[in-house]
């Protein structure tokens, strides 16, 4: 079955010869005027519109057209309609994108360009469409913050609900920026401990010789230096929880102060003679594989089992189905509060590069992505290219602000993309998921021609 688009046009030649030429691919409905525009519509819903801003009974004016618009965009705001205009009336087809247009072409349309378009209209209102039913039936699968709607998390939210009912050890593993620390946090919220501290260390972070002091406290007068007494972050953490991050790069003298905490509830100060007791739920996290630690004998394994009574594991990104783009639209809504922007919304191409990309850095790749999308973005509209997703390899060390990156990165790719297609733009422009007449606009502003790129 072929998608439906309808084609609204005075002229009833115009209409006769665009249903020819599309009618292979697509369902033709065809309208000459407003009024029976907005009925088909209503009758056929149809994903997609072509619509001339001149019809009756001005059709010098594109006022009739302006006002269609807007009444079908009322109708489907995720319709994908296409205005149509003179050559000399950018500036009304600029508001009518405005106005929520997906997309401009001149007169006399080019059948080739209308084609491309066209699969681009119906290929993102699909994807629009998964999405906003997706985000309905989400239903807010949503813990403490953590957001996800993928089967794969569904495990780690009950999970989280189950062990913080008891003060088990749990252990929490995962790749780089799969939310590790969140989970402890909402472990912790989410426990009778809530109201006493979460006090996090990272054990990778602090030099061999500082670590012991500070996970276990000191005495006054313990080693040259120690001028008061000290309390140790397992000390602070009594009543609370102790997280332990990055527990894989624990030192071995320091594994086995730690196991007899874990064992005993109870700690030495360094310097001390006094066994102190503390009740504190330990919770560690790592991305390193602790099981080969094991095997080459850097990470005990009896502490390994006295940590790991409840093992986690958070799934990475690309294998949570569907949550790159719910948690896109979660950060985008974050950021673009934070920086007053609150219309901000993705292009459907900046979703679909969004879909494509691999997040070998997970859930922080993403948010860093949106954070920065946000301040690349230049009107109301996120694009592709503000992602900066497709700019791996290209060279933006030269760059001194982000206007300018943006400059390098949107000049080598227009130059790329007219190189390959040697300097054809309607296939440049393809290629790049512009419109021909968007891409002549970049190529002027940044002083491209195709002389200069296919000499
Ligand atoms: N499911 C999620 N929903 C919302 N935000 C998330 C989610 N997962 C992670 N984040 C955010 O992503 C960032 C990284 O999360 P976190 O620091 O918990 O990851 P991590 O696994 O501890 O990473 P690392 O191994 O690099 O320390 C944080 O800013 C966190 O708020
Ligand atoms: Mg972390």
């Amino acid at each position: 079955m072929n998608p439906k688009l309808l084609i609204v046009d005075d002229d009833e030649e115009i209409r006769t010869q665009m249903k020819w030429a599309l009618a292979k691919d697509y369902e033709i409905f065809l309208a000459g005027d407003r009024s029976s525009a907005v009925d088909i519509f209503r009758s056929e819903n149809p994903a997609s519109v072509l619509l001339d801003l001149g019809l009756p009974p001005n059709p010098g004016n594109p006022e009739e057209g302006l006002a269609a618009l807007s009444e079908l965009l009322a109708l489907d705001r995720f319709a994908k309609i296409v205005v149509v205009t003179g050559q000399s009336e950018k500036k009304i087809a600029m508001s009518a994108i405005g106005a929520g247009a997906y997309d401009f072409l001149c007169k006399p349309v080019e059948m080739d360009e209308l084609k491309v378009l066209l699969k681009r209209c119906f290929h993102v209102g699909q994807l629009e469409k998964e999405f906003a039913a997706m985000q309905s039936s989400l239903g807010g699968e949503s813990l403490e913050g953590i957001v996800g709607c993928s089967p794969k998390m569904r495990p780690v939210f009950d999970l989280i609900r189950k062990v913080a009912t008891t003060d088990a050890p749990v252990l929490i593993l995962g790749e780089s920026g799969t939310g590790k620390e969140m989970v402890a946090r909402a472990i912790h919220n989410q426990s009778a401990r809530r109201n006493t501290g979460f006090v996090a260390i990272n054990c990778g972070a602090i030099p061999e010789n500082l670590l012991e002091s500070e996970l276990f406290g000191h005495e006054r007068g313990a080693f040259t230096g120690a001028h008061v007494q000290r309390i140790g972050r397992i000390e602070t953490a009594h009543g609370g929880t102790l997280f332990l991050d990055e527990i894989g790069e624990m030192p071995p003298t320091l594994q086995v102060k730690l196991l007899r905490f874990l064992q005993e509830q109870t700690i030495e100060r360094v310097g001390g003679r006094e066994e102190i007791r503390v009740n504190a739920r330990v919770i560690a996290a790592t991305n390193a594989d602790l099981k080969k630690n094991m095997a080459e004998g850097k990470f005990r394994e009896d502490l390994y089992y006295r940590l790991a009574v409840v093992q986690m594991m958070l799934p990475p990104l690309r294998e949570r189905e569907n949550d790159v783009l719910t948690l896109a639209k979660f950060f985008l809504r974050r950021f673009a509060a934070e920086a007053s922007r609150p219309e901000l919304a993705f292009d459907p191409d900046a979703l679909r590069a969004l879909n494509k990309h691999s997040w070998p850095g997970n859930v922080r790749e993403l948010e860093n992505c949106v954070r920065r999308a946000v301040i690349m973005a230049e009107d109301r509209r996120i694009k592709a290219g503000d992602l900066e997703l497709n700019a791996a390899g290209i060279e933006v060390n030269g760059a001194v602000t982000l206007k300018e990156a943006r400059e390098t990165v949107e000049r080598q790719m227009v130059q790329n993309a007219l190189q390959k297609n040697s300097g054809k733009i309607t296939r440049a422009a393809a290629e790049l998921g512009l419109s021909r007449p968007t891409l002549y606009e970049l190529m002027e502003k940044l002083g491209i021609t195709k002389e200069k790129v296919t000499p």
